[in-house]
């Protein structure tokens, strides 16, 4: 199965000029259906209803983001002062992950150039996003392997960092699949990820539909796991890395992290390079995103705790250095609880 999770479709659009198509992400796995954004209003919306997420991912939102402003400014005649506090709207969508802000700054530089640069460099933007996770993927395998007595890995891995939330590949999951395609894969373990179930509903999605052997356990399950021996390793996105290795990914990240270096077992951030922020020292000035208590307050719609619980709902969380046995990007690998920080790659 091909899965397209964000594209610029020439097709479509009021004008003729195109759309941005994204694989609305609320409504998996029950149907799978594109968003048609058309405005800024609408690409800001779906970024923050999730319908597009994942870094990467929100690294080709802004980076397409910039196009749709364009398209946009040129439709409603806006000036250039208006045009750049819209593209401002995308960038700021979401505050965790580096990527947004990264994607519309790789592209904001071509509106001199008109049109068909900034749509030139936002495709750009995505075909160098899926080459840097293949190439990740690569590499993190090599050295998770070299580190196995066992012939074939049993991974758990938390949230979704697979084709939906990237260009394509994805980036723990693009390890998974790196891994399965040598050969060398037993089971996946993945994390439902609460609030918002990204486990459960996407990665579950991914997994099932390439045939990879899997099942779904409650955060609450993941340490145990780990400690119980049942995998070998855990497998993780980021949204942001800092320099000195600290690593922000979806709340509950950490837990794992602890457990697996209780248990000694190797805990794998799988990254782009566009996710590794060196203008942040460490983790500390890393801004978390909070999102609605109702997330956690209701299940899938539906109130579960009483209406007086007020939620709290850290959407990350910051995994120290010291706990993060290795980063694997498309330029090599770190390992940072041994002392590397992300500059010996730049
Ligand atoms: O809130 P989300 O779904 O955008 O959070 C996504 C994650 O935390 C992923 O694990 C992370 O972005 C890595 S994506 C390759």
């Amino acid at each position: 199965m091909t899965i397209r999770t964000i594209s610029w479709d020439d097709t479509g659009g009021p004008d003729g000029r195109g759309v941005l198509r994204l694989l609305d992400q609320t409504l998996l796995p029950s149907r799978t259906e594109d968003r048609v954004v058309r405005d800024v209003d609408g690409l800001v919306a779906a970024i923050e209803e999730l319908a597009v997420r994942g870094a990467p991912a929100l690294g080709v939102a802004g980076a397409m983001g910039v196009l749709v402003a364009l398209d946009q400014a040129e439709r409603e005649g806006w000036g250039e002062e208006r045009l750049q506090a819209e593209i401002d709207r995308v960038r700021h969508a979401r505050p965790t992950a580096v990527n947004l802000a990264w994607g519309v700054d790789a592209v904001r530089p071509l509106l001199a150039q008109g049109r068909e640069a900034v749509l030139a460099a936002a495709r750009r933007v995505a075909a160098e996003d899926e080459a840097a996770n293949r190439e990740l993927s690569r590499r993190a395998a090599d050295w998770l392997l070299a580190r196995m007595d066992r012939d074939r890995v049993r991974v758990l891995t938390h949230c979704n960092a697979g084709v939906l939330a990237a260009s394509a590949w994805g980036t723990a999951l693009g390890v998974v699949r790196e891994l399965q395609a040598r050969g060398r894969l037993e089971v996946v373990y993945a994390d439902e990820t609460r609030p918002l179930l990204q486990g459960a509903r996407l990665t579950a999605w991914e997994l099932a539909a390439e045939g990879v052997e899997h099942r779904v356990q409650v955060d609450g399950a993941a340490a145990s796991t780990v400690l119980r021996g049942l995998v070998d390793c855990a497998v993780v996105g980021a949204d942001r890395v800092a320099a000195n290795g600290d690593v922000a990914n979806k709340i509950g990240t950490l837990a794992v992290g602890l457990a697996c270096r209780e248990a000694g077992i190797p805990l794998l951030v799988a990254a782009p390079w566009s996710t590794v922020d060196l203008t942040m020292a460490d983790g500390d000035g890393i801004e978390i995103e909070e999102r609605s208590g109702e997330e956690v307050t209701t299940v899938a719609g539906r109130r579960v705790a009483p209406e007086e619980s007020a939620g709290f709902n850290p959407a990350f969380d910051v995994t120290p250095a010291r706990f993060v046995s290795a980063v694997a990007t498309e330029r090599g690998v770190v390992e940072p609880a041994g002392g590397a920080v992300m500059s010996d790659l730049s």
